[in-house]
């Protein structure tokens, strides 16, 4: 580790914390370590301390701390074997809500970073429901802390090296393309609604079929992780779905509110609770 001054991490984690809202008590030490250095090398300083005094100075760098702490590496499709289970869980059900005459189907793709889960969340819901799909009123919440990576969702312009896992006929449908990058079209836009929304601080969003919150909660503390599946659990309607990442494990309470539909892609179901 950089420098020997661990008293000066606390001061630069409260110091992060005063000066941007941002909640670094949220992440576990050994991230946070992990993404301080990666600045701290940057910009060629040795110790916290020295970091601290540089933030000071500077409020460029502060900036870069923020895009070096909200990791926001993503893909469309990431993980395709993820999505191929996701379809046949989403064709069960999209069956049983027709079965009830339910016409609602609401996804959130919590930490979304730049757009590209929650467009593939899109994408799979034209592929698998068809022309079914104008019967059913589908909206899909993408939610991420950080700013940056909010607009670019919003713009939605993507380079070709994001789009490796989707066929060439799916890109021709579903994007335009602009010389060297891919304009996802305007009525793929339109299913979807980008909000700001930090997964600690706020409250869950509500009434949703299926939760995708995928290379989030890794960052997370062991308590933090505990209080966000609960938030996950109450967020789901009855019998809704939660996908998380591979390496993410259900922990806390929640490991028993949830019935495991796919282990390795990691896919859950939400329990009811007797009443
Ligand atoms: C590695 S990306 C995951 C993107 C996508 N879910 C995927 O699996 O490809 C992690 C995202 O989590 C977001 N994030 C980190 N802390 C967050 C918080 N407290 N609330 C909401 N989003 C957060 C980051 O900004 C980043 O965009």
């Amino acid at each position: 580790m950089l420098g020997g001054d661990d008293a000066y991490f606390e001061d630069l984690k409260t110091k992060v914390k005063r000066d941007v809202t941002f909640d670094c008590s949220q992440y576990k030490d050994s991230f946070l370590k992990r993404r301080f250095a990666i600045r701290m090398r940057a910009t060629r300083v040795t110790t916290f301390r020295d970091y601290i005094k540089l933030l000071d100075s500077d409020q460029q760098e502060y900036e870069k701390l923020l895009d070096t702490l909200t990791v926001n590496v993503t893909e469309f499709m990431r993980d395709p074997p993820v999505y191929e289970a996701f379809t046949a869980v989403l064709r069960d059900l999209v069956a049983a809500k027709v079965k009830r005459g339910d016409k609602t189907l609401r996804i959130w793709s919590a930490g979304c970073s730049s757009g590209e889960e929650a467009y593939s969340l899109a994408i799979l819901l034209r592929k698998t429901l068809g022309v079914m799909h104008r019967d059913l009123s589908t909206q899909i919440i993408a939610s991420d802390i950080d700013p940056g990576s909010l607009n670019k969702a919003r713009e939605g312009v993507y380079k070709k090296d994001a789009l490796k896992n989707m066929m060439d006929k799916e890109i021709q449908i579903y994007f335009t393309r602009e010389k060297d990058l891919y304009r996802v079209n305007d009525d793929l836009k339109r299913m979807i609604r980008f909000k700001k929304h930090d997964l600690i601080r706020e409250k869950e969003i509500g009434y949703c079929d299926v939760i995708f919150c995928r290379n989030v909660i890794i960052y997370f503390s062991r308590e933090q992780q505990k209080d966000l599946y609960m938030k996950f659990y109450r967020g789901l309607k009855d019998y809704g779905y939660l996908v998380t990442g591979k390496s993410e494990t259900l922990v806390g309470k929640a490991a028993n509110l949830f019935k495991t539909i796919n282990h390795r892609e990691k896919i859950y179901q939400k329990i009811p609770r007797a009443t």
